[in-house]
């Protein structure tokens, strides 16, 4: 098990989220809260949130257009976005510009961690019909879907996306184990946690765990994570035996 030193926010370059959004409100208030408010006021993390209607080319403060070749919906337009993202990309190197769509690659507990150890993360959340596929091929760098299902908007995955990442980096989850211990981490779902009192209506914590012998609690852990993951996900047990 890989151990940590003790982390000091100072210790580590910040890393900066910028968000473009219709929506800077909605997504805002999730970011006021808990862990991520925390990572923020530690210095860990700075996310910047940018109202694309600010970006309009119309009076009437639009970014979206009709699609070309008709049918229902409409496209968030080239040139407003392009604008919002140019400025942003003249004032530091973005190591991923990410746009949320459900054609994207899976997030995945992985590619949370590549993530977690970037600098400057961009993230467009799509909306409507999703965005002209111009903006995709000459901007975007990643494009990730949160699930086989679709969203009304982008701002819930980028959302998603943005807590996973932000808690996996040091120091903003107080400790450094927890999330090691993390369902998926090592490819197996996490095992079951009890916590006190040991017996409640003659229901009792696992006497193991009441045992204070750590190499055997590890073992139970492991061997639980195991049955759990064989049951709920068997196909996390095939792709570890194929790795
Ligand atoms: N936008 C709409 N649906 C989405 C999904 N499943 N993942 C990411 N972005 C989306």
């Amino acid at each position: 098990m890989p151990s940590y030193a003790p982390v000091k926010p100072s210790d580590f370059a910040n890393m900066r989220l910028d968000i473009l959004t219709l929506f800077p409100n909605m997504m805002s208030m999730f970011f006021e809260e808990s862990i991520l408010s925390r990572a923020q006021k530690k210095g860990i993390v700075e996310v910047v949130f940018h109202d694309l209607h600010d970006y309009s080319l119309s009076r009437y403060g639009s970014v979206d257009d009709y699609p070309y070749g008709g049918g229902a919906g409409m496209v968030m337009a080239v040139e407003p976005l392009a604008n919002c993202i140019e400025e942003l990309k003249a004032q530091r190197t973005y190591d991923e510009i990410i746009y949320t769509a459900p054609d994207g690659e899976m997030l995945s507990q992985p590619m949370a961690n590549t993530l977690s150890l970037k600098q400057n993360l961009m993230i467009l959340c799509g909306h409507y019909k999703g965005v002209d596929e111009r903006l995709r091929e000459h901007f975007i760098t990643k494009e990730i879907s949160i699930g086989d299902y679709v969203l009304t908007g982008g701002e819930l995955a980028a959302a998603v996306i943005a807590d996973t990442v932000i808690r996996l980096i040091p120091g903003v989850i107080g400790d450094e184990q927890s999330a090691l211990g993390d369902s998926f981490q090592d490819g197996l779902l996490a095992p079951p946690e009890y916590t006190r009192p040991p017996e409640f209506r003659g229901w009792r914590v696992p006497d193991v765990l009441l045992s204070g012998n750590h190499a055997k609690i590890e073992q139970w852990r492991y061997e639980q994570a195991l049955q759990r993951t064989k049951e709920r996900r068997p196909d996390l047990i095939k792709a570890i035996s194929e790795k």
